[in-house]
């Protein structure tokens, strides 16, 4: 399985433990993310797990991830990213068939106005204002931000060639996790 946008490596290497059998990659565009993921795999002994420094977004033209994996993650690491439509066709071509994406992303409606009882929209703004948008619209990205929102997750999952959508809300993991679960 790959977890797109891994950084340290803290889900991976968590899962590669749990599950020795199997055999687990982690992209992300940090030259220093992956360099300290790589560190922590070494001294947990881990030899079920890779590291690469690797933009999401070119994962659809790779040859070696076509239908490569069974299962992708990606937890908070597609919202800030300049090309997510990219990425997320990326993911598509990535999976094999009946393979299972799991997007976990913050928990929020597309439209403003179905925020306005979210308890943490103001926080979540803020956030989304000072940081994922300025990071998102580097080199004319798309700079979607924090609460591009559940609608519009969807809305680029299924264009992207996904099908089976579901959507889990988390209750009261702070009020801000989202989790879509995806078929090829
Ligand atoms: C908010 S962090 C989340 C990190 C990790 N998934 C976690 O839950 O701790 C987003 C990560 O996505 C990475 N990222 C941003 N754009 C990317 C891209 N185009 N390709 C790969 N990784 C990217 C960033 O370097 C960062 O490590």
């Amino acid at each position: 399985m790959c977890d797109v946008g891994c950084a340290e490596g803290t889900a991976l290497l968590l899962m590669a433990q749990a599950f020795p059998a199997s055999r687990f990659i982690g992209l992300d565009l940090s030259e220093d993310a992956i360099r300290q993921a790589q560190i922590s795999a070494l001294r947990q002994g881990l030899s079920n797990v890779e590291f690469m420094t690797m933009n999401a977004a070119t994962l659809k033209d790779s040859d070696r991830f076509c239908g490569f994996f069974d299962y992708v993650t990606a937890f908070d690491a597609i919202h800030d990213q300049t090309q997510p439509f990219d990425t997320i066709k990326g993911v598509h071509h990535a999976l094999a068939d009946r393979g299972v994406f799991s997007m976990v992303d913050i928990a929020a409606r597309t439209n403003m106005n179905d925020n306005v009882s979210h308890p943490m929209a103001p926080f979540l703004y803020t956030v989304s204002l000072l940081h994922c948008m300025p990071v998102g619209l580097v080199d004319s990205g798309a700079g979607l931000g924090m609460m591009w929102g559940r609608e519009m997750a969807v809305d680029l999952l299924t264009k992207g060639g996904f099908q089976n959508i579901e959507v889990f809300e988390m209750p009261m993991i702070l009020l801000i996790c989202i989790s879509f679960a995806v078929n090829k």
